[in-house]
């Protein structure tokens, strides 16, 4: 532990010297949705939301967490994944949309978070717009004013009809180990991220044959984007919109964040969005036993009943316990409506054959 606070202290004589290190900012965007504008029924806009981060990295607190991290659990950890733990989010600052025919400008909030919603004429998407396999989106460039500093993020379209697919991502797709805060920590800021076995073959095959978007809902923070959008990309997951919290410092510490479990209240927000924003689309819902996924899904089930296709929990066939868990839980939901799985090939390739 000595030579932590040794470090501690070498860093604050250096940065109260005022040798500062050329600190990056980025613009982190995270790939969002549109969906038809239903609040008058003339209209044939669109309302599209965007979500980001503007970030300025502390490179020194980066490394200082890594040391503490290191001594805690002993292995490497990814500095890199650590970096936008320990970045400042950049409050109040103007970003803006450039590629629009407008230009759509906001601020980030106290905690340099984007959160916009705006609405676009059907004529200008209907120009925006790409289709191919990865799904129909549009893609926009964001810009920090007056920086040189400029992502480009993706929408994804979720029109009234069609069929969505709403996937966690810890211990559904990707080996995490939730309910262990060591193997969290490891999966989370070492090596490189394993998919669960057969998962994207399944996700491919689902998208080709139902024509279908994806939605990936997670626990995780914003922080992570970047690295389980690499995983996503390596494995060939469908690509599709994300769905995630947000780490502060000032919230909770880090360990409890990642077990806690008040990301239940977020989780369903974003399936209700998208249920309550589509007139006749159908969805089914893939997680995990681990956390709280049975619960969240089932109460959106009993909400909407005639669109949710399918619910679908990762658990070990060997969990018996949690199987009678599971069965409490949907207790009220038909039994052909739900069903669980260990890896991929345990999935039906016809969601729709009883
Ligand atoms: C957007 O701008 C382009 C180029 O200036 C123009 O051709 C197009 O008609 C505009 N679209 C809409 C919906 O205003
Ligand atoms: C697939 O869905 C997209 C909308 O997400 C639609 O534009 C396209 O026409 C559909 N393709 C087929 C073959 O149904
Ligand atoms: C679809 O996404 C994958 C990554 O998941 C990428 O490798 C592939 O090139 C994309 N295909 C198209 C047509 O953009
Ligand atoms: C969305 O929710 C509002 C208010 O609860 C409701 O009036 C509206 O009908 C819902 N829209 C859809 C498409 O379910
Ligand atoms: C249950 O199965 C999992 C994975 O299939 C395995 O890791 C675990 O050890 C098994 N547990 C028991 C009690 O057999």
């Amino acid at each position: 532990m000595v030579d932590i606070f040794v470090y501690i202290i070498f860093i604050f004589i250096i940065k109260t010297n005022g040798f500062l290190f050329d600190d990056k900012e980025d613009l982190i965007l995270l790939p969002s949705v549109a969906f038809r504008d239903h609040s008058k029924i003339s209209s044939t806009n669109w309302i599209v939301s965007n979500q980001g981060w503007y970030y300025e990295e502390d490179p020194l607190q980066a490394k200082v967490m890594e040391k503490i991290l290191e001594k805690t659990i002993e292995k490497d950890f990814d500095i890199n994944r650590i970096k936008l733990f320990t970045a400042d989010g950049q409050e109040n600052k103007k970003v803006c949309i450039d590629n629009f025919n407008q230009s759509i400008c906001t601020h980030t909030d106290h905690e340099g978070r984007i959160k916009n919603t705006f609405q676009i004429s059907k004529n200008e998407i209907d120009q925006l717009i790409q289709s191919d396999i990865n799904g129909t989106k549009i893609l926009y460039q964001q810009s920090v004013f007056n920086k040189n500093i400029r992502t480009i993020g993706e929408i994804y379209l979720c029109d009234d009809n069609g069929i969505t697919f709403i996937s966690d991502i810890d211990d559904t797709i990707k080996v995490t180990g939730v309910t262990s805060s060591t193997e969290t920590l490891m999966n989370t800021f070492t090596g490189s991220y394993k998919s669960v076995l057969g998962m994207s073959d399944i996700y491919q095959y689902w998208q080709k044959k139902y024509n279908a978007t994806f939605a990936y809902l997670t626990a995780s923070p914003d922080q992570l984007y970047p690295f389980l959008r690499e995983f996503i990309n390596r494995e060939k997951f469908p690509l599709g919109s994300f769905h995630m919290r947000h780490f502060t410092w000032f919230d909770t510490n880090f360990i409890s964040f990642f077990m806690s479990n008040n990301y239940i209240e977020s989780k369903t927000e974003a399936i209700d969005m998208f249920l309550n924003n589509t007139l006749n689309r159908r969805f089914i819902l893939i997680g995990d036993i681990f956390q709280k996924d049975p619960d969240i899904y089932a109460s959106i089930y009993m909400k909407y009943p005639n669109r949710i296709e399918k619910i679908f929990i990762r658990k070990y066939k060997n969990d018996t316990i949690g199987q009678q868990r599971l069965e409490q839980i949907f207790n009220n939901i038909p039994q052909e409506n739900w069903a669980t799985f260990e890896i991929g090939s345990d999935l039906p390739k016809d969601i729709f054959l009883v």
